[in-house]
């Protein structure tokens, strides 16, 4: 009863966007351009919202919904949708012209304030998307210590490339694309993280491991915050092999503080990967770390990596939009403390709740990351094993919907909370959450 007369409002009140969808079905495959923005909404027979506009806390549908959104553009947007002095600076630069191919103030100006705020980044190199970033760093890194192997975390999201498309969320364990080589001919195992098991296997294979690559917390995996003493003692493997480590901070770059996460811990990496924030809302990805080791991607270095190129690389807009950005939260330490504690009252009260109440929901996260797991039963402190194996797409794809249907916009449940969100909107998340929290967890699917 309750998903039909979901799936009911969700259609009446998105006519567009249901005419949309159908012609996008026949010119995109799945409908999108990227897999996750169906909001997994065809497994339970709807289609997905198409967003027109954008405002603070909120997104605006082409039906006119308007919703409070958590998903944020995919973590990048920490100041909100569409902030005023970000855009500004953008015009005032775009009369300029947008797109040149050479070398621009702007992307030193980037370099030279990330590289001031984080004392492990000596040098970097621009790129245009995250998952060019980690391809570089692992290449980098195989390079620098002629070894071959590089291990990643089972479920961390580094990006699409075919170098670490391994054990993502969406796979079953083994399971590999079609197209892509198997993970052993790639050269790329995983382990579990905050597990003991990780050390043997970094033993195990420390003769030929050139890298470890770590998400500090994991975003695509779904939210898991990875234990400091877990980090600290690959920091210490890493040093006693030889190995490089690297952070995947694309996500936790500048999100709870205005720096690195590593910072805020103490564990300094070799190489970091960055992007999402710290391009203002633009298309943006870099990496960055001991000095030794970028150089070795410089044209004029000895034996040199061949890492970038990229037609967009260090593009004028996104390095503006990131300086502005860094520039605003570098004057936000007290924002940066609201949404870090907000994050963790929201996500303490909802679990608080869902044990009471015995959901089948779960909330994961660090700080202003909150992503939520609907399983196929009630499981008391699931683990991070028991959330993959009980979790249930349809009734994820459930939750989304009966979010919107709210006003409430997510991806992984929620994703993040933004600079621009009252102490009110996360009120109304927390209430909505707790109200469709039952009728979420007792439908029953075909
Ligand atoms: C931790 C992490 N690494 C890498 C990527 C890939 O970045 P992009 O989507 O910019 O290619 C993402 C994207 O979500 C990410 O979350």
């Amino acid at each position: 009863m309750f998903i039909k007369e979901e799936l009911e409002k969700f259609q009446k009140d998105r006519p567009k966007s249901e005419r949309l969808w159908q012609k996008a079905l026949d010119v995109l495959p799945g409908g999108v351009s990227h897999n996750i923005r169906t909001f997994g909404l065809p497994l339970i027979g709807s289609f997905p919202v198409f967003i027109k506009s954008s405002n603070g806390a909120y997104l605006k549908d082409i039906d006119n919904n308007e919703y409070i959104d958590c998903w944020n553009g995919h973590f990048a947007m920490i100041l909100g949708h569409n902030p005023p002095e970000v855009r500004n600076e953008i015009k005032k630069y775009l009369v300029e012209g947008w797109h040149f191919g050479t070398n621009t103030e702007y992307q030193v100006g980037l370099a030279e304030t990330i590289i001031q705020r984080n004392p492990g980044i000596e040098k970097i190199r621009f790129c245009v998307s995250g998952t060019e970033a980690t391809m570089y760093a692992s290449r980098l890194a195989r390079a620098f210590t002629k070894k071959r192997l590089v291990a990643k975390a089972r479920l961390g999201w580094h990006g699409a490339n075919d170098t670490l498309l391994y054990d993502i969320g969406s796979l079953k364990r083994d399971q590999v694309s079609p197209g892509l080589l198997k993970a052993e001919q790639a050269g790329i195992l995983s382990f579990q993280i905050n597990d003991e098991s990780a050390f043997d296997l970094i033993k195990e294979n420390s003769h030929d491991l050139a890298a470890i690559i770590i998400e500090p917390v994991l975003g695509g995996g779904g939210g898991f915050p990875v234990d400091l003493e877990f980090l600290k003692r690959l920091k210490e493997d890493c040093e006693k092999y030889g190995i490089l480590l690297i952070f995947d901070e694309i996500i936790t770059g500048y999100r709870f503080v205005d720096s690195f996460f590593q910072n805020e811990v103490g564990v300094i990496p070799d190489l970091t990967t960055m992007g999402k924030i710290i391009g203002g809302g633009m298309p943006i990805g870099g990496i960055g770390g001991r000095k030794d080791i970028i150089d070795r991607s410089s044209p004029d270095a000895e034996n040199q990596v061949l890492i970038g190129g990229g037609t967009f690389s260090g593009y004028p807009l996104s390095m503006i939009a990131g300086l502005k950005t860094l520039e605003i939260l570098k004057g936000s330490p007290h924002n940066y403390e609201r949404i870090n504690k907000e994050g963790e009252s929201l996500l303490n009260n909802l679990n608080r709740f869902f044990k009471e109440e015995k959901s089948q929901i779960n909330a994961v996260g660090h700080k202003s990351m909150i992503m939520l797991h609907a399983l196929s039963k009630w499981i008391e402190n699931p683990s991070m094993e028991e959330i993959f194996k009980f979790k249930d797409k349809k009734r994820e794809a459930l939750l989304q919907l009966a979010l919107f249907n709210r006003d409430i916009s997510g991806l992984h449940g929620l994703g993040s909370i933004s600079m621009a969100h009252t102490h009110e909107n996360l009120l109304k998340i927390q209430e909505t959450v707790k109200e469709i929290s039952q009728p979420v967890s007792q439908s029953k699917f075909k």
